[in-house]
Formats: C-alpha cells, structure tokens, sequence
C-alpha cells in the first residue's frame, strides 16, 4: 500500500519540525512547504521532501497538496510584538496565508486540516479556567488573526464539507525552540541569560502565569486529532498543560539571578486552559510536568 502523503506547513519551524519528526517515524510520506522566514531547513528530517514556498503564492502551494491526505497547517508569524510592530506583515501570512491553505485543501479534497490555533484568541477574561465555549477577545493583532484562522476552518467545513480542527496551544516549549530573531520565547531568554552569567530579565511584575505544554504533547494532539472520528466540523480545543505557572515561578526554577522590566502591550496577565474538551474529542492529556520539561532543556541549552 502506498504511503499516506500529509503536508506540513511551516515544517521548518519548532512545532512543526517534531510534527514532521514524529510522522516520517510514523512512515507518513511527509512534504514540508516553509518560506524559512523563521525556520531552519536543518531542522527538517531529510526523508521529508522540502519546497521553500511562501504560504501566500495560493498558485505555487496547490499543485503540492495533489493527493495528500491530511494537512498540518502551522506556518505563521507567531509573534505578539511583531505582529503590533507590523500588523499588515503578519496578516498576509497568518490570515491570507491560511486561506490559502483551506483553498488548496479545499481544491485538492484532502482528508482533514489540522490548524495550529493560539490560546491568544481568548485575550483577558473574567473567568477561569479558559474553555473553548467562551467568547473570544483577542488583544493583539496576533491573537486576532490567528483567531480569525478557526474561524475560516469551521467556516471552510460547514460551507465546503473540508474537514477541518483547530488546536489553541498555550506556550509550548522543548528542544528547538526559535533562538533567532528579535522576538524570543521567554524559555530562550532565561536559557541564555543563564548561560552568558546574566541577570534573568522579567517583563512586567512576573505574577502572570501561563499553561506551559511541552512540544511532544502538542505533537501527539496533533497526530490524534488527524484520526479522531469525533472531530472534522472545525472545533476548537485546548491543548494545554494541567498546571500554570507564573513567570517568576519559571526563572526560579532556572536561576535566582532575577531583574524586572517595564511591563508590554497587549500581554495577557492569566493564562490557565482546560484540556476536558481534548480528552472527550481526541482522547489527549499531556505527558510531561513543566519541571521534568525544563530539566530536559536546561541540558540541551546550558
Ligand atoms: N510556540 C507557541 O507557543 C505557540 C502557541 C500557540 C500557537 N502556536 C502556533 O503554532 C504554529 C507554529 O509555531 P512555532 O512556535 O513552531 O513558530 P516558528 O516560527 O518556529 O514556526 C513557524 C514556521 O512558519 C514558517 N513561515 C512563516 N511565514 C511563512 C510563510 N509566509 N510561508 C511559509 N512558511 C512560513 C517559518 O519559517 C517557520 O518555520 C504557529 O501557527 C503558531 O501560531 C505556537
């Protein structure tokens, strides 16, 4: 039998380079599509077959899509501050770029679409924990347009039958982490800091707390809403850790070394999902503690 072709866009990146890891494992005939604006084509496994496309060139993705089975979509520019430094740059590729996406999907009828949506959709609210049924509030132009990207999968499923599914991760951290750039995940930050001798930085007064989820539980979210018989009309669900922990939690667990900045715009103060909705669709519970998480990076960083 011939294998199974998927695609994953921004394959090249650090979710999508352990997406693509875990399927070539799984003897998927992987095809990454990735512009490497922030990824690295080292990362990519090399029995993947690579094409450095831009998601936005609708005419130079489709033909790719020919025959394949099921599409990963994470390509984006995931980045609050860049996205309010340059709100029309990250649109074209996280809103036109995953329509284009659909369109190809659509085109080609592949099997199902899984979306790498953000925990930013929610934006502060009142309540929680945050759960998928509540009205979301994005503060960002990041958090808007990733929203905006669920709301084109169910839109895309209930108008042209595409099966589609939209993940919201919450910070996701592991090996691999984006270490390039401007706009450093704050794991990086503190690893680096750690290793140069220097204080660890902290935006704001570091109460905020987030669900911190490792990068192999998000891969297994991933390959499990792919075979889900529960999903495909574009629901949305958490994929995020049982616990939060605040930012000062965090850099004590890395260094006492500790100094506080001016807080940013457009940051959430909480940020604690549940995963009930993702254990009844697609049978997930994440696997690895932050702790044993960060013991595994700090060897791989320091
Ligand atoms: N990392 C997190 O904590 C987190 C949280 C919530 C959601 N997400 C989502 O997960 C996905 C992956 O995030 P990541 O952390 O791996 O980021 P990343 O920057 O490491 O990966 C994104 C990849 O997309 C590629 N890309 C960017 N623009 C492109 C374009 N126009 N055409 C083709 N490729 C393009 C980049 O080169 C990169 O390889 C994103 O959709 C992001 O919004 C990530």
């Amino acid at each position: 039998m011939a294998e199974t072709k998927v695609i994953v866009t921004g394959g090249a990146g650090f979710i999508g380079s352990h997406i693509t890891e875990k399927l070539i494992k799984e003897g998927y005939d992987v095809h990454v599509i990735d512009n490497l604006s922030t990824g690295s084509k080292n990362k990519v496994n090399p029995k993947a077959k690579f094409y450095k496309i831009d998601i936005t060139d609708l005419k130079k993705i489709a033909p790719i899509f020919k025959g394949a089975s099921f599409v990963f979509h994470l390509a984006a520019l995931p980045r609050v501050q860049l996205s309010i430094d340059d709100p029309i740059k990250t649109h074209q590729t996280n809103v036109n770029g995953t329509l284009n996406v659909l369109m190809a999907a659509k085109e080609a009828k592949v099997k199902r679409v899984i979306y790498s949506a953000s925990s930013s959709a929610y934006g502060d609210q009142k309540k929680l924990p945050l759960k998928e049924n509540m009205q979301g509030k994005p503060l960002s132009p990041y958090g808007f347009q990733k929203y905006s990207g669920e709301h084109y999968c169910r839109i895309f499923s209930s108008v042209f039958g595409l099966e589609t599914v939209s993940l919201r991760y919450f910070n996701v951290y592991g090996k691999g982490m984006s270490e390039k750039g401007s706009y450093l995940p704050v794991f990086v930050i503190f690893l680096k800091q750690k290793k140069e001798g220097k204080a660890l930085t902290i935006i704001g007064d570091g109460k905020q707390k987030r669900s911190f989820t490792n990068v192999n539980d998000v891969v297994n979210a991933n390959i499990l809403a792919a075979k889900s018989a529960k999903v495909g009309k574009g629901e949305v669900i958490n994929i995020c850790a049982d616990k939060a922990y605040s930012i000062n939690e965090v850099a004590k667990l890395i260094s006492e070394n500790i100094i506080n900045l001016p807080e940013r715009n457009g940051e959430i103060k909480m940020s604690l999902g549940s995963n009930a909705l993702a254990k009844k669709l697609i049978n997930w519970k994440p696997q690895t503690g932050l702790k044993e998480g960060l013991a595994e990076l700090k060897e791989f960083y320091i």
